[in-house]
């Protein structure tokens, strides 16, 4: 008996039982096969998000679960890291940085730097060697949320980096400062330029994966990243108010000038989990689908407020997180980076 997958059918169960499907929803620049969004929506929901005819889109999804060759649709190929560099070649003793990716955002205190940890730590767990770079130059908080401080020691290659419990390499700001309560009173140039230095001056060692949190707006510091680093994507992050969703808009709408490539949306205080086990949105219903619509990029996750989360970022311990959310998170990533888009 053939195959016969229906518009109604879900998108992640079509993957999970036809797994050559997920290159057929790739192609059509339908990326909810690796969204949190492919958990619920069918074949003609995700369609109609991306503005897909979904008739095309049914046939090659039916070709490939029956094995028949694509008609009109090459699907593109993997790239397991990046710009698949190997960590490092015969005789060449220069350590590489495999795969940056900035966390922004536009609109403050949504979560960026939170995402950053969370990503860098589901990276950490599955084997990878992953460094962050805070590049929220006069806010930094990456290190107190990873209870790491320390002043800049220097080796022969460079500043070294201060290692979290779990091996994660970070550099920040304050580890420059006498005080870390001290301002840094610092035009956009100066803080161009440290970012830079935190990228080129650090001895960041072999790394598959550099984060680099960003600070709120659209100004120097992502202008920056985007313009002198070799950055391989960009992760947004968002809450479902009216007016966060707004502000990241203007955030798309400057990495897509830049001609950057969006990896993923994260909808962070999506919703509060009640002691009956209900759900309550504080902030509105989701905007997820309105961005993934507008990026063609997957929503990774949308992440509950969880006090968990703010206790365990003011104890520096963050390593310690775990939920259903942050699993999704992290798989979703991971399959998110893997496909070329
Ligand atoms: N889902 C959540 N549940 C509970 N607390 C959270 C959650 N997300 C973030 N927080 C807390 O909210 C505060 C702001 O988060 P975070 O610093 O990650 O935002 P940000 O976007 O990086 O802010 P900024 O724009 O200042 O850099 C932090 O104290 C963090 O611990
Ligand atoms: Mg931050």
């Amino acid at each position: 008996m053939p195959v016969d997958i229906t518009e109604d059918m879900i998108i992640r169960n079509v993957v999970e039982n036809y797994p050559q499907t997920a290159q057929v929803f790739q192609a059509h620049g339908l990326p909810c096969a690796a969204c949190h969004i492919g958990a619920s929506e069918s074949v003609s929901q995700g369609a109609r998000t991306h503005s897909l005819p979904v008739d095309a889109l049914l046939k090659d999804l039916n070709h490939a679960a029956n094995g028949e060759p694509l008609e009109g649709v090459k699907p593109r190929t993997k790239m397991p890291t990046g710009k698949g560099i190997p960590l490092q070649m015969a005789g060449d003793t220069k350590p590489k940085i495999r795969n940056i990716i900035a966390i922004m955002s536009g609109k403050g205190g949504v979560g960026k730097s939170l995402v950053t940890g969370l990503i860098a730590i589901a990276l950490q767990r599955s084997g990878l060697k992953v460094g962050v770079l805070d590049g929220d130059i006069t806010g930094p908080s990456i290190e107190q949320m990873f209870g790491v401080f320390g002043a800049p020691i220097k080796n022969e290659t460079g500043i070294e980096a201060l290692v979290t419990q779990h091996g994660i390499k970070i550099v920040s700001m304050n580890m420059f400062l006498p005080n870390r309560s001290d301002p840094v009173v610092w035009r956009g140039p100066m803080i161009s330029s440290a970012i830079k230095q935190f990228y080129n001056d650090v001895d960041w060692g072999n790394l598959d994966y550099l984060l680099i949190d960003l600070p709120p707006g659209t100004s120097d510091a992502p202008m920056t990243v985007m313009q002198s680093l070799p950055l391989d994507g960009v992760v947004i992050v968002s809450s479902p108010q009216m007016l966060a969703t707004t502000i990241v808009k203007k955030a798309i709408g400057m990495v897509n000038t830049l001609k950057g490539r969006i990896v993923g949306i994260v909808e962070n205080m999506a919703f509060l989990r009640l002691p009956n086990g209900d759900r309550m949105e504080p902030f509105g219903s989701s905007n997820g689908a309105d961005l993934v619509a507008m990026t063609s990029a997957p929503l990774l996750a949308q992440l509950p407020i969880d006090p968990a989360i703010a206790s365990l970022c003011d104890r520096g311990r963050i390593e310690e997180y775990d939920s259903e959310e942050f699993t999704a998170l992290a798989e979703n990533f991971i399959k998110a980076v893997t496909i070329v888009r």
